[in-house]
């Protein structure tokens, strides 16, 4: 097998863990119609239920950085695919609402801990010029697992214990792919296996760059030695530096919004005047569509290029998408038709879900995956993921009530206003990393200040 096809086995294989992911943000919006009544729900458990996979996501990611450490990328990978196996089934076979919110909570835990190590285990393995490109895959498995749990629901339905439990599919394509692949190298140097990490990175970059990855590997970890693990790794200036950046731009990135589209599509095109369920579900399709198909940009240009680049473009585009929406339903109040606000929320939506998926969504996880000094990369990936699903929780239970009280127009205005926040922090304070390598990225994290 050439080194390509096997960098990119390794990537997709791990990507499932992005399939879990985004199967679990799609499948609960159909599962609700039906386990609700079956339960007979109120609002306040049905909240219960739903939220319960992200306090499970948010424990499973702030643990992932111990589990990594001790276990290495590829271990902890299997791991939650084996947690989130359990959870799915234990979902399907959920005799009761607690029941059901515990396994949820299990779900959560396997996404949680796939979402720090999946995009960490891949920027380990891959050569510096295809990182950007295979860690974006891990995003378009997100992508197509929301699409797939919007199918599921739909043919599925009514029968919502065959929607949880399909998730167990992906879960045991990551399990089991995890198996036949090798441990993170980059873990094998720090634990002196120099001969195992030469071997795996032999399989995927040519032997001049297997060479100095080892040796500024090596260099890493003799100079990190003595620092004892837990919080003191982040004395060093280019972990301190590589959380800051990733951490803001991870809580950034649900701040601009975007689950609030992914979630509420249907009321927002039904407030924009589209008439009856199914045109708005189709619209809402196809915002899971434009979703993935825009993701290949990335694909396409990330190592090219660069991350800023593609930032900055996509901020733009959601900045002007949100603010159009914005003045569209100002406009509206006072008179325009309801058709024109149609069209416009439609068309805004998809520039909005098109730029955030060239840039903000897939690079996010580039950035964690490949800031961080290797000390650090458990933790601080952790982190950074852990601020992620604060803040998906935090916009996800303010959402609706914001828009009840503000109205959609100054509620879109917010978004356009952190959206302009993100463009600025971005330009100032996020470096270009493409083609460089991870100890690289470090040296100039760490600026002129010693180790
Ligand atoms: C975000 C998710 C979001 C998804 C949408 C991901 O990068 O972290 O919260 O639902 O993109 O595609």
């Amino acid at each position: 097998m050439s080194k390509n096809t096997y960098v990119l086995l390794v990537a997709s294989v791990t990507a499932c863990g992005g399939l879990l992911f985004g199967f679990d943000v799609g499948v609960i919006s159909g599962a609700l119609l039906y386990f609700g009544p079956e339960f007979q729900l109120e609002d306040l458990g049905k909240e219960f239920v739903t939220s319960a996979v992200l306090v499970g996501s948010f424990i499973g990611a702030l643990s992932a950085g111990w589990l990594i450490r001790r276990f290495g990328g590829q271990r902890s990978n299997f791991i939650a695919g084996c947690i989130f196996i359990v959870g799915a089934l234990a979902s399907a076979f959920a005799p009761d609402p607690e029941s059901l919110a515990a396994a949820r909570v299990l779900v959560g835990l396997g996404v949680g801990v796939t979402a720090v190590a999946a995009p960490l285990y891949v920027a380990e393995i891959a050569p510096a010029d295809r990182r950007g490109l295979m860690i974006t895959l891990f995003q378009l498995f997100i992508t197509i697992g929301i699409v797939l749990s919007y199918l599921v629901d739909v043919v599925a339905a009514p029968h919502w214990r065959v929607m949880f439990g399909i998730g167990a599919v992906p879960g045991v394509v990551l399990a089991v792919g995890m198996l036949f692949l090798p441990q993170s190298p980059r873990w094998l140097i720090a634990r002196g296996r120099h001969a195992e990490a030469r071997t795996v990175l032999l399989k995927t970059m040519d032997q001049a760059d297997v060479d100095i990855v080892l040796s500024e590997a090596q260099r890493e970890a003799d100079t990190q030695q003595n620092a004892s693990g837990g919080w003191h790794v982040f004395k060093q200036r280019a972990a301190r530096r590589a959380l800051f950046i990733t951490t803001t731009l991870a809580v950034f990135q649900q701040l601009i919004g975007i689950n609030s589209v992914i979630y509420y599509a249907p009321s927002i095109f039904k407030a924009a005047g589209f008439h009856g369920d199914s045109s708005a579900l189709w619209a809402t399709f196809a915002v899971g569509v434009v979703n993935v198909l825009a993701t290949f940009i990335t694909i396409r240009y990330v190592d090219k290029a660069g991350r800023r680049t593609l930032l900055i473009a996509g901020l733009v585009g959601m900045t002007i998408a949100l603010s159009v929406l914005g003045l569209a339903f100002h406009f509206t109040t006072s008179g325009a038709t309801s058709e024109t606000l149609a069209w416009t929320t439609l068309g805004c939506v998809m520039l909005y879900i098109a730029c955030f998926a060239f840039s903000m969504g897939p690079l996010v996880w580039v950035l964690i995956g490949e800031m961080f000094p290797q000390r650090a990369r458990g933790p601080g990936n952790a982190i950074a993921v852990g601020g992620n699903y604060a803040a998906n929780f935090l916009v996800g239970v303010t959402f609706l009530s914001l828009l009840a009280f503000a109205g959609p127009a100054i509620t879109f205005f917010l978004f356009a206003g952190a959206a302009i926040l993100n463009l600025l922090f971005v330009y100032f304070y996020v470096p270009e990393t493409a083609g460089r390598s991870l100890e690289e990225i470090e040296r100039e994290l760490q600026g002129d200040e010693p180790a």
